[in-house]
């Protein structure tokens, strides 16, 4: 591997912005801190925190995120205003390394929307880059959809932002359009024709809606990028961004082809994407590159055989590379303490002594109803339950009955505010009794646009975890529980739900309008 500054490449880690925004990954202030902290510790070197204009929210994670963080560049985002930029600095100020990230949609399509000329536009792009430099000297610039902009229009903006002083230019193939020999070829001949673009950092910002993020962000630093905007799963928009696991495993694993080298901790990838997925309620597939569940099983007898005489034969990095730790601690009922709070730490939970304790009444339970408890149970018991301080809603008891010939029916008992309530609806399904049940107790108009349930493990004793997307004026929360009991977990998932929807609402005592970033003004 070289060691060489000038192939170090930088990680620009976007989870918290463009993984965010992406509909129903909203995360909460406490989780966008315990992400933007576990970041940095991997390694991480900018770490865009959110678009501070978007909503008193986002203004405050990106604030305080920008006062916590040790050693990473903290960065926010702004469209081409000034309001934009002005707000962006009050958030990132904080930082010990603030960046300004400002952008304008240059293509022939993104200049229609705000109605501006290539010259008006230009002149834009020249007043907002000055304008964030006389905050900070750390400023990017993005052409969104700089793949479909004319080419001596992107060399001309470019330009302009250069001289106008952003040190860093990044080029968004901001809807997954290009290939990797193009995205080699624009980099390369961007650096090679455009005044000045080598005195600057060129970065890559690829969206996955032809499945070829990674080749293309890979292709890019090929072409002469430095820096690759990525997130933890490839969370985003639509087929989402290019995934940071992805790119950084690539690197290190075919360094003989790719001769850079990066920050980045490895072995902190897996309990990352864990967090990932739980806070967003978005689930990595099973046959993920790097993260997936099955990224590293071997089922066939002829892989377990090959596997067993040398792991090479089918492995081309080692699971603990990424931090999947094999241990050969067992745990089950007959566990203490100090078995789970080291099992955790292999699993990349540190917990404080009450969480500790908390999490080891749940434990003892579960090995009561379950013989073996796998590493994917505690992942799950350490992930759900963490609101529970605060929870103005609360299931008590839950009893439903169903199957065939009748409708299903559901005894609730709930405490609302510390009171409890009692109801028994009937459904179609014990599911929808329950889901009919919460709401007689507490009445709300929140559409449910995701109910998703997962095995944790194998066998019919395993856990569910499911994830339940609320939608409510405009406002988006996950909620999600595991249990033994898909019906328990079905009823602890929606109340958790509901429970962050009045977060959301209670923080501005009305609903948070939010503004996205594809709102040109
Ligand atoms: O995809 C995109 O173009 C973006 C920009 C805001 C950089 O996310
Ligand atoms: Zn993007």
């Amino acid at each position: 591997m070289s060691t060489d500054s000038k192939d170090r490449v930088v990680i620009f880690d976007t989870t918290l912005r463009d993984g965010e925004q992406s509909p129903g990954a909203t995360m909460t202030h406490d989780e966008k801190l315990e992400i933007a902290g576990l970041l940095d510790e991997m390694g991480v070197d900018i770490i865009e925190a959110g678009f501070p204009i978007a909503s008193e929210g986002d203004f405050n994670a990106v604030s305080e995120i920008a006062k916590n963080t040790k050693n990473a560049v903290i960065c926010g985002l702004s469209r081409a205003n000034l309001k934009d930029i002005d707000r962006c600095w009050e958030a990132v100020q904080h930082a010990a390394r603030p960046r300004i990230h400002t952008f304008i949609g240059t293509s022939p399509l993104h200049r229609a929307i705000p109605n501006l000329t290539q010259d008006e536009m230009a002149d834009r792009i020249h007043d907002t880059v000055t304008h964030a430099r006389n905050y900070c000297d750390n400023v990017q610039w993005s052409p969104m959809d700089a793949t479909r902009t004319e080419w001596d229009y992107l060399c001309r903006v470019v330009e302009i932002a250069i001289k106008a002083g952003a040190a860093t230019i990044n080029i968004p193939d901001t809807v997954g359009y290009t290939a990797p020999v193009e995205s080699a070829d624009l980099i390369r001949r961007l650096i090679a024709e455009v005044p000045g673009a080598d005195e600057v950092v060129f970065a890559t910002h690829c969206h996955n809606d032809l499945g070829m993020a990674t080749a293309n962000s890979l292709a890019a630093v090929a072409g002469g990028a430095r820096q690759i905007e990525c997130t933890i799963n490839g969370l985003g928009e639509r087929a989402g961004n290019t995934a940071l696991e992805e790119v950084v495993m690539a690197m290190k694993v075919r360094s003989d082809i790719m001769p850079y080298h990066t920050g980045i901790d490895t072995t902190k990838i897996m309990h990352l994407s864990r967090r990932v997925s739980t806070v967003s309620g978005f689930q990595v597939q099973p046959n993920k590159a790097i993260v997936g569940k099955n990224a590293f099983a071997h089922e066939s007898g002829i892989h377990q055989d090959g596997m067993l005489k040398n792991a090479e034969t089918f492995e081309i990095m080692r699971p603990e590379d990424v931090g999947l730790s094999e241990t050969n601690i067992v745990m089950g009922k007959h566990s203490g303490r100090a078995a789970l709070r080291s099992k955790l730490k292999d699993l990349g939970y540190e917990l404080a002594d009450n969480q500790l304790n908390d999490v080891f009444v749940r434990f003892k339970e579960l090995a009561d109803r379950k013989k073996e408890v796998f590493d994917e149970d505690l992942v799950a018991l350490v992930s759900v339950g963490e609101d529970a301080a605060n929870d103005r809603l609360v299931i008590k008891s839950l009893r439903v009955s169903c199957g065939t010939g009748g409708p299903a029916d559901a005894d609730l008992v709930m405490a609302i505010d510390g009171i409890e309530k009692v109801a028994k609806q009937s459904g179609d399904g014990p599911v929808d009794a329950t889901f009919k049940a919460v709401r007689e107790l507490h009445p709300n108009s929140a559409r449910l646009s995701l109910y998703q349930v997962h095995a944790v493990t194998e066998g019919t004793d395993a856990q569910a975890t499911v994830s339940v997307r609320l939608e409510e004026d405009g406002n988006i929360a996950t909620g999600q529980s595991a249990d033994t009991d898909t019906v328990v977990a079905s009823a602890k998932a929606y109340v958790n739900a509901l429970n962050r929807l009045l977060v959301r609402r209670g923080k501005t005592g009305q609903d948070e309008k939010e503004i996205s970033y594809k709102d040109v003004s």
